[in-house]
């Protein structure tokens, strides 16, 4: 048994362990590349793909978490929620501010500490965003690269369309035209279906067709009406930008190291003798030891929204006041740094219904539980190759609302949905049976927040306060959403599925309707703006269009901070766009 144990051990520590992935600096071969990408998650690693692609570029990966080989929770679809439901090895623990909008409740805020980033543990809901959306961002930068036609290729770049789990018939539940089998990171229809569910989602899109229109596919730039989910999952296993992006036969490149246990606390040798200021290299801390890795050409800060952010301000990049105050010296005044934080609120409205085709089927039954988790093992097949979400219905607020009275309409343009409905048999709190549930979304706060530091200390927690619900319109639009969820299920199809909903919401006074969204909202971990880019010329932001950082010189930021105002969609997707076009720019100032 002891023999057996060991080889186990043996196989499992030299089997997976591909060379270049470092988890001792020690080990390194130097500390000096072409290239130093702080932060391996969902924008760094794609990065460090591409630059890599040229011989001639070193590139060094700093990641502050674990290794995401073998973990479990990651690698199964289902699974999830055992990396979301509290502290845990691949967590950075962050907890929000109290949030005046949720009346003051304080509420955890997940980040990924684990290879790949946020999408080695996010919900893998693979959503674009509107064309008006990047247009949108294409305006404010003044950089027509930015816009819907100029990004669509980097999202047929990044993506390898692949057949869901169960190998069905896909036809009319995408249009393969909008998508490309040949990019890297894999993306799927859903691979157990849920046949009554189903059934009555699309035939809601033909009974209440005025409102719940079908959309073959909302991927393509036109979102609004109702069509089937796609996830980053392939083959039944998670598909995350350190399985996909360094995968074995990238990783194995000569001039791309990866090192893990590694967390950056600031830029250092800043020099502003020139017109523009420069940085010499990196500090991190590994163990209890500080180091400095150099990079003769870019410093590209990927580390997320968060993390960006936090580290430019320890460096002495952001509100020289707001510095000085806690003792970090300024080096740049850059206000913006950290400002203009936006995340997605989410409602979730559940009903208790007559069917046993349900998540809750198999979460409270261990036999199945255990059935389906085995069939997983044996062929990646069954319940656990996905969460249970099925479709998203993509709505936007009647044009004559009373709210745009006195609010603007946030949406990037008129085919740019205001809500999302993202529905399935999973996700509802219903101890007592079976629920389908549904997420409510407002896509386009107005709200804003930051991410600020409580001390000079880089190794303490940022303040992070996503702003959730502070605006007239955003608890309008949540109200809304609850609204446009009953009248989904009013469709006569639902009538002998649904028994009950979970909480009576329909006729709820508004003041209570509020309260109840106060009390129940959770962040969407969307967050984003906090490094926005914006134009050459204008007068607020922190990077340029090229993703450089203002008044300096090698210092890029490419990751999802950069994007300025929230996309009508879930993130990741910009993320690896973003990490795309930025390998592109960088590649285009040294090649
Ligand atoms: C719980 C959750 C669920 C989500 N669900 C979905 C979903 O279903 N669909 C979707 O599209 N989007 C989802 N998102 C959002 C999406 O995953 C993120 O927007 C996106 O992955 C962000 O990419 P990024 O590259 O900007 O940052 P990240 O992927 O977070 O990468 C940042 C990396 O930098 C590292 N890092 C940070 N600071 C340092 C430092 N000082 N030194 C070294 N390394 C550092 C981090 O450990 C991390 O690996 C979800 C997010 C969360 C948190
Ligand atoms: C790498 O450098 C060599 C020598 O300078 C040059 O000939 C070659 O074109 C470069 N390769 C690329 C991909 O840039
Ligand atoms: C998050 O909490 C877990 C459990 O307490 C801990 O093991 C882990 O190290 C924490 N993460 C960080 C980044 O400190
Ligand atoms: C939330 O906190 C603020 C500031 O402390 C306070 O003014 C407000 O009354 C609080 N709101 C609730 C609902 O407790
Ligand atoms: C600062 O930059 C200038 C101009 O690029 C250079 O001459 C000088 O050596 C640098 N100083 C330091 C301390 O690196
Ligand atoms: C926040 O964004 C708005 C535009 O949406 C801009 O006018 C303002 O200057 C930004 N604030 C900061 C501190 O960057
Ligand atoms: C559930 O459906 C069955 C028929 O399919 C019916 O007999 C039963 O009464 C229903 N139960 C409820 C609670 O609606
Ligand atoms: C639990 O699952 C097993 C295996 O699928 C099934 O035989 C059994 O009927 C289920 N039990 C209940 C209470 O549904
Ligand atoms: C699945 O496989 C893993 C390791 O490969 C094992 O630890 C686990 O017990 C298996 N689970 C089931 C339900 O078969
Ligand atoms: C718009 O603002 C005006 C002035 O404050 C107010 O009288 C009116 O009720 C508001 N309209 C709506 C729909 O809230
Ligand atoms: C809500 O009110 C409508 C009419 O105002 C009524 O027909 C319906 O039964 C009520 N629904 C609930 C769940 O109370
Ligand atoms: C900034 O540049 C844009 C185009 O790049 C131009 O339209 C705008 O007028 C400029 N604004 C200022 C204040 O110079």
């Amino acid at each position: 048994m002891q023999l057996t144990g060991s080889l186990l051990t043996w196989v499992a520590l030299v089997g997976p362990c591909f060379a270049k992935i470092y988890e001792d600096v020690s080990d390194l071969p130097g500390l000096e590349y072409d290239f130093v990408i702080v932060g391996g998650g969902t924008s760094g690693n794609v990065v460090a793909n591409r630059l890599t692609e040229n011989p001639n570029f070193s590139v060094l990966v700093l990641e502050a978490g674990v290794s995401n080989e073998g973990v479990i929770d990651s690698i199964v679809p289902f699974l999830v929620e055992g990396l979301l439901s509290g502290p845990n090895i691949y967590e950075w623990n962050y907890t929000t501010t109290p949030q005046i909008g949720l009346n003051n409740r304080t509420i955890p805020y997940p980040r990924a500490h684990i290879l790949g980033g946020c999408s080695a543990h996010n919900g893998m809901v693979y959503t674009r965003g509107s064309a008006d959306d990047f247009n949108r961002y294409a305006a404010l930068t003044g950089d027509p690269g930015w816009s819907w036609d100029r990004i669509f290729p980097y999202f047929l770049k990044t993506e390898k369309w692949t057949p869901p789990a169960d190998h069905h018939d896909t036809d009319g539940e995408f249009d393969p035209t909008v998508h490309s089998t040949d990019g890297i990171n894999s993306v799927s229809l859903n691979g157990y279906p849920w046949p009554i569910f189903d059934h009555h989602v699309i035939q809601t899109t033909r009974e209440l067709p005025e409102e719940f229109p079908f959309n073959l596919d909302f991927n393509s730039g036109q979102m609004l009406g109702v069509g089937w989910l796609q996830s980053s999952i392939g083959g039944g296993k998670r598909s995350t930008s350190a399985t996909s992006y360094l995968a074995p036969k990238f990783i194995q490149r000569e001039n791309l190291h990866v090192l893990l246990h590694a967390q950056v606390s600031k830029l250092v040798d800043p020099n502003k003798t020139n017109e523009d200021l420069t940085f010499g290299g990196v500090e991190f801390l590994q163990g209890e030891s500080l180091f400095t890795a150099k990079a003769t050409k870019e410093i590209i800060l990927s580390a997320g929204s968060v993390g960006t952010p936090n580290i430019l301000m320890h460096s002495g990049i952001g509100d020289s006041k707001a510095l000085t105050a806690l003792g970090i010296p300024s080096v740049l005044d850059l206000p913006s740094v950290g400002q203009n934080a936006t995340d997605q609120p989410i409602v979730s409205a559940g009903w208790s219904v007559n069917s046993t085709q349900t998540v809750d089927s198999i979460t409270q039954n261990m036999t199945r539980y255990d059935e389906a988790f085995a069939e997983w093992n044996r062929s990646h097949t069954g319940p656990f190759v996905e969460v249970g979400a099925t479709h998203i219905a993509w709505v936007r607020l009647a044009a004559d609302s009373p709210i745009f009275e006195n609010s603007t309409d946030p949406a990037a343009g008129p085919d740019s949905p205001h809500i999302e409905i993202s529905m399935g048999t999973g996700g509802a709190p219903n101890p007592a049976g079976h629920a389908m549930a549904m997420g409510i979304v407002v896509l386009n706060p107005t709200s804003r927040g930051s991410v600020t530091l409580q001390s000079n200390n880089p190794f303490d927690p940022p303040l992070i306060d996503p702003g959730l619900l502070k605006t007239d319109i955003d608890i309008y639009t949540a109200r809304e959403g609850i609204k446009r969820a009953y009248r989904f299920v009013q469709a006569p199809v639902w009538q002998d599925y649904i028994i009950a909903p979970i909480n009576a919401l329909l006729n709820l006074s508004t003041e209570a309707l509020d309260e109840f969204i106060r009390n129940t909202a959770t962040p969407g971990s969307h967050l984003l703006g906090t490094a926005a880019m914006t134009a050459m010329n204008a007068s607020w932001g922190v990077v340029d269009p090229d993703l450089l950082v203002k008044h300096t010189s090698g210092i890029r930021i490419i990751d999802l901070s950069i994007i300025p105002l929230m996309p009508s969609a879930h993130t990741q997707a910009a993320a690896y766009v973003v990490g795309e076009r930025g390998a592109d720019l960088v590649k285009a100032r040294w090649e």
